[in-house]
């Protein structure tokens, strides 16, 4: 047997600063569903994911959490890796930048780069967006009330100076814009190669800092200790090092390098289609065939994002719905390279329309009437009339044309190119009129061919939904009556007419309920944020309020009723101290009236002498879960104020104390 043409694609390898949320399941869905249409085609397909875990932004969220960088990141990865089950995603390895396979190579190739002449060391003065991890020249920032901020994200940057190793880009510039004018399908959509272009290559390529000495969680220079190598070495070769790349073993690289797709969010796009392909020309590797760049799942105007906390969370989506639902979702409702919003509302709706009638009803009612008229056994299909060839004409196309849609990333096209073709049987019963056919024996023989034709289409739309909606194939073919797995091939679909006569049908489950979309939104509001898991002290609020219609709530806010189950309260300070053996912790006794509180809090740095707050009051998150924390169950969470620009981090006081009594309830 031949071998398989093979397919590699990736996914960024996500911050783990925080939990994943709809926007990094887009990336990750749209991958497992190209991964499994590849598959599914014949390919020997590999996907990877993974997280990109150094930096300072992980160091400060551990240090405020007062745990470890890597304790931190561990928590994260196991819940990621936990989404991506429960999303389906069917990943072929999962790197993380902490795991040595990854270290050493990194290392190594940073020194290779030394060698070469291609890294040097210098003064780095520059302007750092810490949430992004970005640095930008003075023409780049943009201001703001005279405030230098962030391109990207619009948050002020910070001035740094530091002794690090540069990489010279320069050196490569005029190879690449000679590469990418080559190389139509390398950077996709064309626009971003046209901005790439303009943007950056022409106007003329900094070089690029690569060390910092105030980061300390970060891979080490291995001749330079004191440096960090810094984020995009790091980052990009996981892409390479996840394989083998520079090691003994590197079948894997050698099989599957160069990857066929990197699917990035448009904002990393320069990252992946300038520096990543200087490095590999710069090592003397081939380039990956093709970057893409999908668009933003946006909130209102903005990028949803972690690190500005206005997220979409899937758990409370996939519970409901399944993830299916989710998936056909992601994939059908914007185009991919743009951007668009996503709404709970928009999602019902689309469930609704795409998966409970037009789906759904296709294979309700195909069974049903199979089981009516003929006892369940699909019958053998008669002489085929002109409607009859034009609907197999069309589904004997249907996978010529996913394919097409698919092999450009257009995910959305090809789900409405199996929609159409769902549809057009939709119409095919009404006009055929199968209930008018069943009332005598003379409509039995032409009834025969309208269900076969409709069982067979099924087949059909089962076989080529299977890389969006992996579990609702297995659903349709159960009802179908189809067992036999040739049936349920690529191949299978060469040919109309394969699905058996005589094939038992069974009626089932509806596949997708229809849903009463103002009950479920209101359902849906109620449970964006994560409800904390310990019951307040007090009887919350909620209970003593009559029953009241439920409101509709605007996409990212939360009602009321989602606030008031959180408990604040103020807290006076009974004695604070440094927590041994942690530069970090302060060990906080805190007065709230009928109750005294133990809590940690990671601002020991803010606060060199604990003591002085004794007596202060202070605002505490009261009903948080509790965590233990070094030995130490910690009881609450106090409130602070960080300023992102230079790091001060203050803890929020109650203004006039002494008149409130210690405990008092917020809000
Ligand atoms: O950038 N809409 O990690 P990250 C669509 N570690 N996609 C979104 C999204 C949204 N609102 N939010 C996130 C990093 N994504 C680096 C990458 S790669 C060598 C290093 C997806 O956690 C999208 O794929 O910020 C985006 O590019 C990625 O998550 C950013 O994840
Ligand atoms: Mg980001």
């Amino acid at each position: 047997m031949p071998e398989k043409k093979t397919f590699y694609i990736t996914t960024p390898i996500y911050y783990p600063s925080g939990n994943m949320h709809i926007g990094h399941t887009y990336t990750t869905v749209a991958a497992d569903t190209m991964k499994r249409f590849k598959q599914l085609t014949g390919y020997d397909a590999y996907m990877l994911t993974g997280t990109d875990e150094h930096g300072q932004k992980i160091e400060k969220k551990a240090a405020e959490e007062g745990v470890t960088p890597k304790a931190y990141v561990d928590r994260i990865v196991a819940n990621t890796k936990e989404l991506w089950k429960l999303m389906e995603v069917e990943y072929d390895d999962f790197i993380r930048t902490t795991d040595e396979r990854h270290t050493v190579i990194v290392q190594k190739i940073f020194r290779q780069f030394y060698d070469q002449g291609d890294i040097y060391k210098s003064q780095y003065e520059g302007l750092y967006c810490t949430p992004c991890e970005s640095f930008w020249t003075a023409t780049q920032v943009v201001e703001k009330d005279g405030v230098k901020c962030c391109p990207d994200c619009g948050r002020p940057v910070e001035v740094t100076r530091e002794e690090s190793y540069f990489f010279r880009m320069s050196k490569y510039q005029d190879w690449l814009i000679d590469y990418i004018e080559q190389h139509p399908d390398f950077i996709q959509p064309q626009k971003r190669a046209n901005e790439m272009i303009n943007n950056f290559l022409k106007p003329g390529l900094q070089d690029l800092c690569v060390s910092r000495t105030s980061v300390k969680w970060g891979i080490p220079v291995d001749f330079d200790p004191e440096h960090s190598i810094y984020v995009w070495i790091d980052a990009l070769s996981n892409y390479i090092t996840a394989l083998g790349y520079g090691t003994d073993h590197d079948e894997l690289y050698r099989k599957y390098w160069p990857a066929d797709v990197h699917l990035v969010g448009k904002e990393i796009v320069r990252f992946h289609t300038i520096y990543w392909p200087i490095m590999l020309h710069a090592l003397g590797l081939p380039l990956p065939r093709q970057v893409f760049a999908h668009g933003w799942l946006l909130f209102g105007n903005d990028k949803m994002s972690k690190s500005k906390g206005n997220v979409v969370y899937p758990q409370p989506i996939v519970e409901r719905y399944g993830a299916d639902a989710l998936r056909y979702y992601l994939m059908r409702e914007m185009p991919f390279g743009a951007d668009g919003n996503y709404t709970n509302e928009a999602f019902l709706t689309r469930m609704n329309s795409d998966l409970a009638n037009d789906l759904g009803n296709l294979i309700s009612r195909t069974v049903a009437m199979i089981e009516k008229y003929f006892d369940g056994a699909v019958q053998a299909p008669q002489a085929l009339e002109p409607i009859d060839e034009t609907l197999k004409a069309h589904a004997l196309a249907l996978p010529g044309l996913v394919e097409e849609q698919m092999n450009a990333l257009q995910f959305s096209l090809a789900l409405q190119e199996i929609w159409k073709v769902i549809g057009e049987c939709n119409k095919y019963i009404d006009e055929t009129q199968p209930w008018v056919l069943g009332r005598g024996e003379e409509g039995k023989a032409r009834l025969s061919t309208v269900l076969y034709m409709l069982a067979e289409c099924a087949r059909f739309a089962a076989v080529l939904i299977a890389p969006f909606m992996p579990k609702t194939p297995e659903r349709i073919f159960a009802q179908l009556g189809v067992t036999d797995e040739a049936l349920k091939t690529w191949d299978s679909l060469a040919t109309f007419g394969r699905l058996p006569a005589g094939t038992m049908v069974h009626k089932g489950e509806a596949l997708f309920p229809r849903i009463d979309i103002k009950k479920d939104l209101a359902l849906l509001s109620g449970e964006d944020e994560p409800a904390p898991e310990k019951k307040p002290e007090k009887a919350p609020k909620e209970a003593k309020k009559p029953e009241k219609k439920p409101q509709e709530i605007p996409e990212g806010c939360v009602s009321i009723d989602a606030f008031e189950k959180l408990s604040f309260r103020t807290a006076k300070v009974l004695s604070c101290e440094k927590v041994e053996k942690s530069d970090k912790l302060l060990s906080f006794k805190l007065d709230l009236g009928d109750e005294t509180r133990t809590v940690l809090s990671g601002i020991a740095k803010a606060y060199p002498e604990p003591e002085k707050l004794v007596g202060r009051t202070l605002v505490l998150f009261a009903n948080l879960a509790p965590r233990k924390i070094m030995g130490t169950l910690s009881q609450g969470m106090l409130l602070s104020a960080l300023d992102e620009k230079t790091g001060a981090l203050r803890l929020l006081t109650v203004d006039d104390a002494d008149s409130v009594a210690p405990g008092s309830e917020i809000g």
